[in-house]
């Protein structure tokens, strides 16, 4: 069974009340249980983590280093100034999918830079929980 990392980045935590015009009205913890229920039936294994902190995100990906299969990550705003995220991200061998909840490349010029972007296999955003649902299914398939 494949095991599949997911990585929220900061504010994720705040969804549902966090500008509900723009990321919808689902928590975060309503996204995990969609993403449960994705990963049954495609037989998949998935871990659901959120951080505020670029430290621990970048710990949790070393760690996952040969322990994961693929990693979903919405690095949230650390999507457009982290290197150390981008960098982290590069010791992995296993494939990488970005998503959003919105499509930050329709948002503020600031958000149009992804440092993940370079080192993903691809990137969906846009449809909000939707996204994860899939980036699972392609993921998946990889
Ligand atoms: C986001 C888009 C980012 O620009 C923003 O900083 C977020 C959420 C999204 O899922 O749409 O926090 O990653």
């Amino acid at each position: 069974m494949k095991k599949i990392l997911i990585i929220n980045g900061p504010n994720l935590n705040m969804l549902g009340t966090r500008e509900p015009e723009i990321y919808g009205n689902q928590t975060l913890s309503d996204i995990e249980k969609l993403c449960e229920q994705t990963a049954r039936t495609l037989n998949l294994k998935i871990d659901f983590r959120q951080s505020n902190h670029e430290g621990e995100i970048v710990g949790w990906i070393q760690q996952s280093i040969n322990n994961f299969d693929g990693i979903i990550i919405n690095a949230a705003a650390y999507t457009h100034s982290s290197i150390a995220i981008h960098d982290a991200l590069k010791l992995l061998k296993c494939p990488i999918i970005e998503v959003h909840l919105s499509d930050p490349k329709t948002r503020e010029i600031f958000r149009h830079t992804s440092y993940i972007e370079p080192i993903a296999h691809s990137v969906i955003a846009g449809h909000g929980a939707k996204s994860y649902e899939m980036a699972i299914e392609k993921i998946s398939m990889l």
